[in-house]
C-alpha cells in the first residue's frame, strides 16, 4: 500500500501478430488495464468466431426488443424467448445453460430495447453490466457479441462497449485488508476479478476496426479510472505532491514534459491564489504542468483542474457533517491527469498542456482570513469575503498563467460550487465560458460520453455581483446564483476561448450506475479526451 507503488498504465499486447489469420482465434491487440499498480482490471480483445463456437466461461448476447436472436446462436436462446420471459426490453437479462448448443457453458441474454433507440450510452452501460455479471458468475473469460448499433461504425461501438466493460469492472478497494491488495493473493469469491472480456463479430465484421475501437476504449476508460483512483485516495495519502508524482510517472510514460513548482516556485511565480490558500497547510502547495508536444507548431489546447486536495473551508469553515467528501475536492485535477494519461496512450497528434493547481485548504495560525487582499498572478486584486471559495482563486492563477501559451482553448473544471449541485443535481456538469463554440463543442462531447454537461449564463449581471468594494473583485457574489458568479470570477482571468466545467454534483456520487460506483466518477476525463480527439481529426 506504500505511495509509490501505486501506478496505472497499460500492456498492449500484440497476439499471435505474426500469425496468418485464422478465424476464431483471438487476433490483433489486447489492452491490459492496471489500476493502482497491484489491480489488474481486465483484458479486452476481439474475436471473429461463430458465435456457437465461442469458448468462454460466459457468452453474453444482445437482443433488440421483439426481434429474433442473432444467427450462430441456433435454438440455444429459445427455452427464455418461447415463454415470453424475455422479450429484448432493456434492461432484462436471462441466463440460460445451452448444454452442446454452444461452445459456452453459459449464454447470457440481455435486452436492448427498442433499435432505433439504442445508444453508444446504452451499449456502455450494456457492456458493464454484461461484465460484472460474469465476474460475479465467477468466469473468468467472458465473451460479448458486440451488437450493431445504428449510425456507429463498428470502431465506435466497440470502443463504447470496451469502455463500458472496462469502467463497469472498477472497484477501489486498496485499503481493505484481506482482500484483493493483490490479484495474486485475492481468494475470497468476491474479490475475484474477470481475467478477459472479449468482443466477438460476426463473419462480415471489420476485425481490423473492431480491434482499434477496443483498444482506444480501453485506453481512455484506463485514463477514467486513472481519474478515479486518484479522486478517491484519501487525503492523508493524495497530497499535493502525491499528485505531482503521479504527473511526472504520466510524463515519464508518454515522453511528456512535466513541471512542478514548489511552494518556493509558486510564490517565485506570482501565483498568489495559490500560495495564499496553501500557505497554511503542512502538505505544500504544489503547481503541475504536464505538456503533450505531438502536434507541430499549432497553438496548444490547455485543460486546467481544480486540484484541493482537502477544502476544510480555511478559516471560514465547513460543517463537520460531509465534510469528508472534500477529499474530492480535486477530482478537476485527477480528471486533468486521467485525461493526459488517455492522451498519452492514444498518442493524439495535438499539443496539450495540464494545469493543475494543487493545494489544502485548512485553517491555521497563518492562513488566509476573510477580508485579506491579494493581488493576483495577473495583476487583479481580489478581496477575500470567505476563504471558502477558495478554488477560484487557484484556477484564476492557473488561467493567468496559460495566456503564456497563447492557447488556441482551455478548459477548466472544478468541483467550484455547493450552487451548481443545487441547480443541476448529480446529472449534469455546469457549463461556462466566454465562447459559443468552444462552449457546443465541449457540450457536444459530453453528450458522445455520457459525461453530461448543460449551459449556464455567464450574463454582465454576474460579474456585477462580484464587483470589489475594496479590490477589483471579491470572491464571493452571495448566495444568488452562486455556480454563474463563480464562472463570472474565472472570466475575468481568461482572454482566449475558455470553457468552464463545475463538476461539484457530477465528480463523484453515492449512488453509481452501471459503470461507476459509488464514490468517484472519473468525470469530465472521458469528457475531455473526447474534446482533444475531436480537436486531433
Ligand atoms: N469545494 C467547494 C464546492 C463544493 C461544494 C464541491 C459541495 C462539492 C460539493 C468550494 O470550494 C466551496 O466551498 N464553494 C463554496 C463557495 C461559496 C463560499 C461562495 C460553496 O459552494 O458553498
Ligand atoms: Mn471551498
Ligand atoms: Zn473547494
Amino acid at each position: 500500500m506504500e505511495a509509490s507503488s501505486l501506478r496505472v498504465g497499460m500492456i498492449t499486447e500484440s497476439l499471435n501478430a505474426s500469425l496468418p489469420y485464422n478465424p476464431g482465434r483471438r487476433r490483433a491487440s489486447r489492452v491490459v488495464l492496471y489500476s493502482g499498480g497491484w489491480s489488474l482490471l481486465v483484458r479486452i480483445g476481439v474475436r471473429k468466431t461463430a458465435l456457437n463456437e465461442v469458448s468462454a466461461d460466459l457468452l453474453a448476447v444482445g437482443l433488440y426488443k421483439d426481434e429474433a436472436p442473432p444467427e450462430g446462436l441456433g435454438t440455444a436462446a429459445e427455452p427464455a424467448l418461447t415463454g415470453g420471459d424475455f422479450s429484448g426490453k432493456s434492461g432484462q437479462t436471462a441466463l440460460l445453460y445451452p448444454g452442446r448448443a454452444l461452445a459456452a457453458p453459459r449464454l447470457l441474454l440481455v435486452g436492448l430495447g427498442e433499435r432505433s433507440s439504442f445508444t453508444a450510452e446504452k451499449l456502455r452501460r450494456t457492456a458493464a453490466t454484461v461484465a460484472k455479471r460474469a465476474r460475479s458468475l465467477g468466469a473468468n473469460e467472458a465473451a460479448f457479441s458486440l451488437p450493431d448499433l445504428e449510425g456507429v461504425s463498428a470502431e465506435g461501438s466497440a470502443r463504447a462497449a470496451a469502455e463500458g466493460a472496462a469502467l463497469g469492472l472498477y472497484r477501489f478497494t486498496r485499503y481493505k485488508t484481506g482482500g484483493r491488495a493483490d490479484p495474486a493473493e485475492a481468494n475470497a469469491e468476491e474479490d475475484r476479478e474477470l481475467e478477459g472480456f472479449d468482443l466477438v463479430i460476426g463473419g462480415s465484421g471489420d476485425q481490423e476496426a473492431a480491434s482499434a475501437g477496443a483498444g482506444a476504449g480501453a485506453k481512455v476508460a484506463a485514463g477514467s479510472l486513472l481519474a478515479r483512483d486518484l479522486a478517491n485516495e484519501p487525503s492523508n495519502t493524495a497530497t499535493p505532491e502525491y499528485l505531482a508524482e503521479r504527473a511526472r510517472e504520466i510524463a515519464g510514460r508518454y515522453g511528456m514534459e512535466a513541471t512542478v513548482l514548489d511552494r518556493a516556485g509558486i510564490e517565485e511565480e506570482g501565483l498568489t491564489g495559490l500560495a495564499t490558500v496553501g500557505r497554511s497547510a503542512l502538505n505544500e502547495p504544489r503547481f503541475i504542468v504536464l505538456e503533450h508536444r505531438k502536434g507541430g507548431d499549432a497553438a496548444p489546447i490547455v485543460i486546467v483542474g481544480k486540484a484541493v486536495t482537502f477544502d476544510s473551508g480555511g478559516i471560514s469553515i465547513k460543517p463537520s457533517s460531509g465534510m469528508e467528501d472534500m477529499k474530492f475536492d480535486m477530482s478537476g485535477g485527477a480528471a486533468v491527469l486521467g485525461a493526459m494519461e488517455a492522451v498519452g496512450a492514444l498518442d493524439l497528434g495535438l499539443n496539450v498542456v495540464a494545469l493543475v493547481p494543487a493545494t489544502e485548504n485548512l485553517p491555521g495560525g497563518d492562513a488566509f482570513k476573510p477580508g485579506d487582499v491579494l493581488t493576483m498572478h495577473s495583476g487583479k486584486t481580489v478581496e477575500i469575503l470567505t476563504t471558502d471559495a477558495e478554488g477560484r482563486l487557484i484556477l484564476a492563477d492557473a488561467l493567468s498563467y496559460a495566456r503564456r501559451y497563447e492557447p488556441a482553448a482551455v478548459v477548466d473544471c472544478a468541483t467550484l460550487t455547493g450552487a451548481c449541485v443545487v441547480a443541476l443535481g448529480n446529472h449534469a456538469s455546469g457549463l461556462m465560458g466566454n465562447d459559443e463554440d468552444l462552449i457546443a463543442e465541449v457540450r457536444a462531447a459530453g453528450e458522445a460520453t455520457g459525461e453530461r454537461a448543460w449551459p449556464l449564463p455567464l450574463f454582465r449581471e454576474y460579474t456585477e455581483q462580484i464587483k470589489g468594494d475594496t479590490a477589483d473583485i471579491k470572491n464571493s457574489g452571495g448566495r444568488g446564483g452562486g455556480a454563474l458568479t463563480a464562472g463570472a470570477f474565472l472570466k475575468e482571468f481568461a482572454d482566449y476561448p475558455w470553457a468552464h466545467l463545475d463538476i461539484a454534483g457530477t465528480a463523484y456520487g453515492k449512488k453509481g450506475n452501471a459503470y461507476t460506483p459509488k464514490g468517484a466518477t472519473g468525470v469530465p476525463a472521458r469528457l475531455l479526451v473526447e474534446f482533444l480527439l475531436g480537436r486531433a481529426s
